[in-house]
């Protein structure tokens, strides 16, 4: 059943087309025609669970499990393993209840070595045994924990039960002695839950926004009981999300994820306050229809176009990047500035 369920949501994925939207749009950067800058001065390089990256980006959770898992892991690892950049697997409750399930996720230890960053994936309403047990399947240097209210609610197989979910965060928090990250699935994670995790000691979150990857839409395409599509519109816009949540402590470290397809839209998180970016829904895509050749050459352009904007706004590292001024427009302004009625 639950094979079954991980080879789907890669199907339902490559099926979905509800255009969300991140409102990254409603950013506007000012273009530098002074930036007295070498190209080859362009550093983005950052410290991730103790270990160096050479690219603020995330292969963020996608899959394992499944038949098809293997293959797509083991084609994000070699990504990863080249671009010197993080990985996160797919949830890993899968691989504790199956043995057989476990090499898809292994393989990603297994080519990465132990240079790269992995994080492991489960719900935050997992215990602290399992939480440990699915690092040591791949050796994490950190765990995801996520948030999927949302989705398991359409979901007839899903979770109805979410009371002690932030008791139990705080509790693995406490216990689990490497980084540990909260993430939402694509619906966002807006300030005030940000706070909530904040105040029982979570410092690294990823805010997940929609605009990309709408897992109502992929649930929906699994089942027929309830139509859901009315409800693809849920969920906070990843720019709105972003700047809201860059304004708690600078302890906090944030990933900004949902709807990342772009140069233009790293750069942007990354300007908003995003100490790092991830990607999923994006990265599946042209791997399934392009092949790895053909998305080791976007990862290419990616990173090139990266630094290319860095050079045009003046920023020559990750730090000034997040110094450089914005403006806010439109429906993303809107939004910030609605009068709060409760
Ligand atoms: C996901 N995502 C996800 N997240 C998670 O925490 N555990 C998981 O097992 C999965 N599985 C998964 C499968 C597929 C096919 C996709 C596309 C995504 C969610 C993912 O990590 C991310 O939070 C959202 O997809 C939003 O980012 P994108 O896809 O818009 O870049």
């Amino acid at each position: 059943m639950r094979k079954e369920r991980k080879r789907e949501h890669v199907e339902n994925y490559l099926k979905t087309c509800y255009l969300g939207d991140t409102l990254f749009q409603d950013i506007i950067l000012d273009h530098n025609a002074l930036p007295e800058l070498n190209f080859d001065e362009i550093d983005t390089s950052c410290t991730i669970c103790g270990k160096k990256a050479s690219f603020p980006l995330m292969i963020n959770a996608i899959t394992g499990g499944a038949d098809i898992s293997e293959g797509i892991n083991r084609d994000l690892s070699i990504l990863a393993a080249k671009f010197q950049i993080p990985m996160a697997v797919g949830s890993e409750t899968i691989a504790l209840e199956d043995r057989e399930a476990r090499e898809s996720f292994c393989i990603v230890r297994e080519i990465m070595g132990e240079k790269g960053i992995i994080l492991g994936n489960l719900s935050a309403l997992s215990t602290l045994q399992d939480v440990e047990a699915a690092a040591e399947i791949i050796q994490a240097d950190g765990m995801q924990l996520h948030l999927n209210a949302a989705q398991e609610m359409s979901m007839c197989e899903g979770d109805r039960c979410f009371r002690g979910t932030l008791k139990n965060i705080a509790y693995i928090k406490e216990n689990y002695e490497k980084p540990l990250m909260i993430k939402e699935v694509g619906f966002g994670i807006n300030k005030a839950t940000a706070q909530r995790l904040y105040d029982v000691g979570i410092r690294w979150i990823d805010i997940s926004g929609s605009g990309g990857t709408n897992f109502l839409e992929i649930e929906n395409c699994r089942q027929q009981s309830i139509d859901f599509s009315e409800l693809y519109c849920w969920g906070n816009p990843t720019a709105e999300v972003l700047i809201q949540c860059s304004e708690l402590p600078d302890d906090l470290k944030l990933m900004a994820s949902g709807g990342i397809k772009n140069a233009i839209h790293i750069v942007k998180s990354l300007v908003l306050g995003a100490d790092l970016v991830g990607m999923s829904g994006e990265i599946l895509n042209f791997l399934i229809h392009g092949g790895y050749e053909y998305t080791e050459q976007y990862f290419e352009g990616m990173i090139y176009k990266v630094k290319m904007i860095m050079l045009l706004l003046g920023a020559k590292n990750l730090e000034e990047l997040k110094k450089v001024p914005f403006r806010i427009k439109g429906d993303l302004l809107n939004r910030l500035t609605a009068k709060k009625y409760r």
